[in-house]
């Protein structure tokens, strides 16, 4: 049970044994990230029926899991901020006394690994030795935790190196909350009805109890990098965002990179993988991440960003060659598949990967299926994991302890009317009110409630890990204190016609837009304004190899007076409920926004200019 030699952190050591003697584990094992650990715990999953390895001819190094239909997704009323001053973690987040959470949890997790191994991953979010990478320990009764994290996170010897005698560490303690009698049998997916995922912002600790999956159990990735990092992110002068980062290289090698920002469910994957249209063909996108950024003021004052994670947990449903082949080529081997079907000949297959579906399938709960059986295939929330090396569009700094300058944030959600396709904020503080006050409508399998929209600030609501108007107040203060600060975005994809069709075709085409932004980042681009923020008019877009109308643009660009007012009202709403933390300049900015709609036509579209 003794830490092996390499361990030379004395606090490390010190919260093992105490974790251990809480716990009650069979046995402890350091894991060292090694290919020869990760074979073996699959090879003993696939042996427990826990995992069923894949064809290998079809999909190399593959393995499919099938979680207990009790366990799908992150359990967002059941997580937690135990900050020690409930206005601390302000009233979008569950709040409960720090010493009564402990409590239970003290109470939940002795005994809770008997009959199992306890496994200690030390892990790096981000280039191990990076000044933006932090460490984590994540201690955990699950072995395909494990093997998640051997993707999704830098696992290993290296990580004890990098810590040493005394660095810092984030402990984080896993437990899928079923212990195991003498003798008795295990469950293909371990996991407890009651179920926590707490976070302790000022000690920076994650304790999370009773489900083994995605973003509950794989503590770096949601837990960690934005939870408890947006606090540490508060405290020591960075940002710790939900966002993707790409780079854009145009023909001559100029390359500029972006973090953008949206909400579950609104293609951010695809977006960080995009392939340009034909027309666009003279530029490429790469891929430094596709979910979480952390970013840092360097010494020349500009931002820089890492993707702290190493790999894809992306959602599979609707990913295909048509949507994302860069994806599709990116779990080809060497992935993890969750809650999705299997094929007759030992591949995988999820709704929306190929036009027709096989004829029959085995189902994400195990059991036979055919295309007329009226329920899907693959769980809606089911995933694959893939290392980021795997993707054709890795961006080369991925790997850069530096990480990449930032040219422009962009924030976007899914709103059917009322956003226009793309809008430059004023200034930064004028592109903070926009990304804070950002909504996406909720689709029926989130909520049943069909086209409300819900504010989503950030895209971070369920991930800040403080108070949400503070967080405000922080990216505020970050635009002060860095030189000539990122341009901010706002994008809408989603716009609908009368009809309820999709004005914007979106996937590669949004490439076009992304080259307005870009250049525009360069001051190369040519804007007007609008009564909401700066933006192009149809001249102002390429358009090569697309067939798409002045008219059909100028409705995606419209700002409609009456539609602005309902959305300044449901502002307000989100401002009322925050008001203890509201920045003073919100207030301000609200009134502006609302002259501004005043002083423009009541249907306010872009002029017509000829192309030069
Ligand atoms: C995710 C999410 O899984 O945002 O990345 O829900
Ligand atoms: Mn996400």
């Amino acid at each position: 049970m003794n830490a092996p030699a390499s361990v030379k952190n004395a606090r490390l050591k010190e919260w093992v044994a105490s974790m251990a003697a809480l716990c009650k584990p069979d046995t402890v094992h350091w894991c060292d990230g090694s290919k020869a650990e990760y074979d073996r715990l699959m090879a003993e999953m696939v042996a427990s029926g826990m995992a069923i390895k894949l064809n290998e001819q079809k999909r190399p190094n593959s393995f499919l899991f099938r979680s207990d239909p009790k366990d799908v997704a992150r359990v967002e009323d059941r997580t937690y901020i135990c900050s020690r001053r409930k206005q601390d973690a302000g009233p979008t987040n569950n709040w409960v006394d720090p010493r009564e959470m402990q409590d239970k949890l003290n109470k939940l997790f002795d005994g809770t690994m008997k009959g199992r191994p306890m496994y200690v991953i030390p892990f790096s979010m981000g280039p191990i030795g990076s000044s933006i990478s932090h460490i984590g320990i994540e201690i955990t009764d699950s072995p395909y935790v494990v093997v998640n994290m051997h993707i999704m996170t830098r696992v290993g010897a290296a990580v004890l190196d990098a810590l040493g005698e005394d660095g810092e560490f984030v402990p984080c303690m896993h437990s899928v909350g079923k212990p195991l009698s003498h003798g008795e049998k295990d469950v293909h997916w371990p996991c407890n009805e009651e179920k926590y995922i707490t976070h302790f912002p000022e000690e920076r600790a994650i304790w999370s109890y009773g489900s083994g999956y995605g973003g509950n159990a794989l503590l770096g990735k949601k837990c960690f990098a934005l939870r408890i990092a947006s606090v540490m992110a508060r405290d020591e002068g960075w940002l710790a965002e939900h966002m993707l980062i790409l780079g854009v290289e145009s023909k001559d090698g100029e390359k500029t990179y972006v973090g953008a920002a949206f909400p579950s469910a609104c293609g951010k994957t695809n977006f960080a993988m995009l392939i340009p249209p034909a027309g666009l063909s003279d530029y490429k996108i790469t891929t430094v991440g596709d979910d979480i950024a952390w970013i840092k003021p360097g010494r020349d004052g500009k931002l820089y960003a890492i993707n702290p994670e190493a790999g894809f947990f992306g959602v599979a449903p609707g990913t295909s060659y048509d949507s994302n082949p860069n994806a599709m080529e990116s779990i080809k081997r060497d992935t993890i598949f969750t809650n999705v079907a299997l094929t007759e000949d030992g591949d995988v297959w999820w709704e929306g990967m190929t036009k027709s579906p096989p004829a029959r399938l085995t189902d994400w709960q195990g059991n036979a299926w055919t295309p007329d059986g009226g329920h899907v295939s693959s769980h809606p929330n089911s995933r694959f994991t893939a290392p980021l090396g795997n993707c054709p569009c890795a961006d080369p700094a991925y790997e850069d302890p530096n990480g990449v300058p930032i040219g422009a944030f962009i924030f976007g959600g899914r709103r059917s009317t009322t956003v226009p396709l793309v809008m430059q904020g004023y200034n930064w503080n004028y592109g903070v009110y926009m990304a804070a006050t950002m909504g996406s409508e909720t689709t029926a399998a989130a909520t049943g409630a069909v086209g409300k929209v819900r504010r989503d600030p950030f895209a971070m609501l369920p991930f800040i890990g403080y108070h949400m108007a503070d967080y405000w107040n922080h990216w505020l203060d970050m635009g002060r204190k860095i030189h000539n600060p990122p341009r901010i975005f706002s994008v809408n994809w989603f716009r609908k016609d009368a009809d309820g069709k999709f004005l914007w075709p979106g996937f590669g085409e949004n490439m076009r837009i992304l080259k307005w932004i870009v250049e525009k980042v360069h001051g190369r681009a040519y804007s007007e304004e609008s009564p909401l923020g700066w933006v192009p008019t149809y001249a102002d877009i390429d358009w090569t190899g697309l067939d798409f109308s002045e008219e059909k643009f100028n409705e995606l660009m419209s700002v409609d007076r009456t539609q602005w007012e309902a959305e300044i009202l449901s502002h307000e709403e989100l401002f009322i409920k925050l008001y203890d933390e509201l920045p003073k300049e919100f207030v301000l900015k609200r009134q502006l926004i609302l002259s501004q709609l005043w002083r423009a036509p009541e249907h306010w579209e872009p002029t017509h200019v000829d192309a030069p």
